[in-house]
């Protein structure tokens, strides 16, 4: 009996060693709550064997994608989430749209394959939440900046925490907000910062920025079962410069003119005189620290007093908070030229007005 049963176990015995090796699949795969998730299956078929249909099975057993392998290909079964990415005679790749936390679990694809029968290959995914936080910012002192970090579980967070670590490496605790509504702003920080009452986008605002903000931010999000992931940007405050121009003119026909602009990081200032040479020797410039994180940088230019009236003497600022170099001519306080020229229209005007009155006057007493 035995002796008769052994071909058979033989036979059955290949049948199933070979079926381990047929369908190749990913064993293990780590997926992303929210972003879509394609995996698959190849098959090493002999000749004369066909795949007629393909099955696609959940942790439940239960088919989320079929199909026919005709032309055209005939989809039996799909379920919402999922779809076919794409399929040769020998693979087949699925997609999850969008990855939830109830996906995680073995995943089988099933080859119908014609005489021999079915071959399967499993591939467990397992599903894990990150953090995402805008990458390092700039802000404007003075102006507000909010700071937004997401969680891709929200429904797994029970709190989230912001941390801020200044330049010196201290870490002091900022705000939080836990599932069950507990709110709370660090003392420093209250009044000026803000966070959202929300668990999936968290958002920090500071208003005003002010110089001592800039520090790097972390959002730090308690997860259950997940842990604490967390994620970290920086943050730099610049205050702009609003230059100044002033000068001097000597009786021997030499102006000294200054440039002075402060900022946060220090401005960089240069001359445009329009290639004239009348100038004597390039700009010196000095810089001052302030004790307020701001610097203040002077450049003084020297030249002789005629380019003045050829108003082509300016002062550049460039920083890197502002799109364009501001630019201020050395004629911003043409005030004196400015009122002559408005009082003389204003005089001619009148003028104008009683001659017209007269001359109403003298057509009305032609009238009478
Ligand atoms: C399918 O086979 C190709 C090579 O034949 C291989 O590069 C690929 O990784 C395989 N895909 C899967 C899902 O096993
Ligand atoms: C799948 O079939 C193509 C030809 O249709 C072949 O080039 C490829 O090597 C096959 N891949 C596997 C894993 O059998
Ligand atoms: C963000 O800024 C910090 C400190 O200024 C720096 O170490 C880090 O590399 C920056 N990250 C990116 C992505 O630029
Ligand atoms: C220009 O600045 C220097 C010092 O930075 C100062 O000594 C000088 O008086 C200034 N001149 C004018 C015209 O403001
Ligand atoms: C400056 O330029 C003028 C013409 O624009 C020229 O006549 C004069 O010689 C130049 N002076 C010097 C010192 O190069």
């Amino acid at each position: 009996m035995c002796a008769s049963a052994l071909p058979l176990c033989l036979l059955l015995w290949t049948v199933v060693s070979r079926a381990q090796v047929k369908v190749n699949a990913p064993s293990s795969l780590i997926a992303e709550a929210g972003y879509p998730l394609t995996f698959g299956c190849n098959i090493t078929t002999s000749a004369g064997e066909t795949v007629r249909q393909v099955r696609w099975l959940n942790s439940q057993n239960t088919v989320v994608l079929a199909y026919e392998q005709s032309v055209p290909l005939r989809i039996s079964r799909q379920d919402p989430g999922v779809q076919l990415f794409v399929h040769f005679n020998n693979a087949s790749y699925m997609t999850i749209k969008k990855v939830q936390p109830e996906d995680e679990g073995c995943y089988s694809c099933v080859f119908d394959i014609f005489p021999t029968g079915s071959q399967k290959g499993k591939t467990c995914i397992t599903v894990t939440g990150k953090v995402h936080l805008e990458g390092n910012k700039t802000a404007i002192s003075g102006k507000p900046v909010t700071l937004s970090c997401l969680y891709s579980f929200p429904e797994k967070v029970q709190q989230v925490l912001w941390r801020k670590t200044a330049e010196q490496g201290d870490t002091t605790k900022v705000a939080s907000y836990a599932k069950r509504g507990h709110h709370n702003i660090q003392q420093p920080f209250r009044g000026r910062v803000s966070l959202s009452r929300t668990l999936d986008d968290s958002q920090l605002t500071i208003q005003p920025v002010r110089t001592e903000d800039e520090a790097c931010y972390t959002c730090e999000f308690h997860t259950f079962p997940d842990g604490t992931r967390s994620a970290t940007a920086c943050l730099s405050v610049y205050v702009l410069p609003k230059p100044e121009v002033t000068y001097v003119t000597s009786p021997s026909g030499v102006t000294e003119a200054n440039c002075t602009a402060q900022s946060r990081p220090a401005a960089q200032i240069t001359w445009n005189v329009g290639g004239d040479n009348r100038t004597l020797g390039p700009p010196i410039s000095s810089e001052y620290d302030q004790g307020d994180g701001t610097t203040i940088v002077t450049s003084t230019l020297s030249f002789q007093s005629g380019l003045l009236s050829d108003m082509l003497v300016k002062c550049i600022v460039r920083h890197r908070g502002l799109e364009k170099p501001l630019s201020v001519s050395l004629y911003t306080d043409m005030g004196p030229a400015m009122v002559i020229l408005l009082s003389v229209c204003g005089v001619a005007a009148v003028l104008l007005l009683c001659l017209c009155v007269c001359l109403c006057k003298c057509f009305v007493c032609t009238d009478d």
